[in-house]
């Protein structure tokens, strides 16, 4: 299911931990770069390899807003909406990427170059309104930085 080399990677990441379900995080990720997003075999895959219930795999997917159950664009764009970001314009900063890019909520983009979700706190309060793209973090954004983002990944 997984290619060779993510196949290595997932026993090196095993190997690590004491007991197999502890590697769960890492393990989705790499499912996650193998498909772009966590599928149902992933899951039955996973819960075999590391020990555990489906479902205990499917909760642990749907918690965690860096998994995707479905596929998403090349950037994912996730607005943090905890209050240190909704009290400094996280709606609005949703609002305008939401214009800017003719997607709603949740949805991708038709050239699937960006999907826009909310997300809860970043961890960047003290940095507020954050918005995360892929890895990056990209604090005290405005109308104005956000364009230049955008259009920086265009
Ligand atoms: Fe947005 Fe914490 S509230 S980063």
């Amino acid at each position: 299911m997984y290619s060779e080399s993510n196949e290595k990677k997932l026993d090196e990441i095993i190997s690590h931990y004491p007991v197999k379900r502890s590697a769960i995080l890492p393990a989705l990720y790499i499912a996650q770069e193998e498909n772009g997003y966590v599928t149902d075999d992933d899951i039955k895959y996973l819960a075999k390899r590391l020990d555990m219930r489906i479902n205990e795999v499917e909760e642990v997917v749907t918690f965690y807003t860096m998994y995707s159950r479905k596929p998403i664009g090349k950037y994912k764009l996730q607005v943090c909406r905890t209050v240190s970001c909704m009290l400094l314009g996280a709606e609005q900063i949703t609002e305008h990427i939401s214009r800017k890019l003719g997607c709603k909520l949740g949805e991708t983009t038709p050239d699937g170059r960006f999907t826009l979700v909310e997300v809860e706190c970043l961890g960047y309060c003290d940095l507020a309104p954050v918005l995360q793209v892929n890895f990056d973090y990209h604090e005290k954004i405005n109308t104005e930085s956000l364009d230049k983002i955008i259009e920086g990944l265009k």
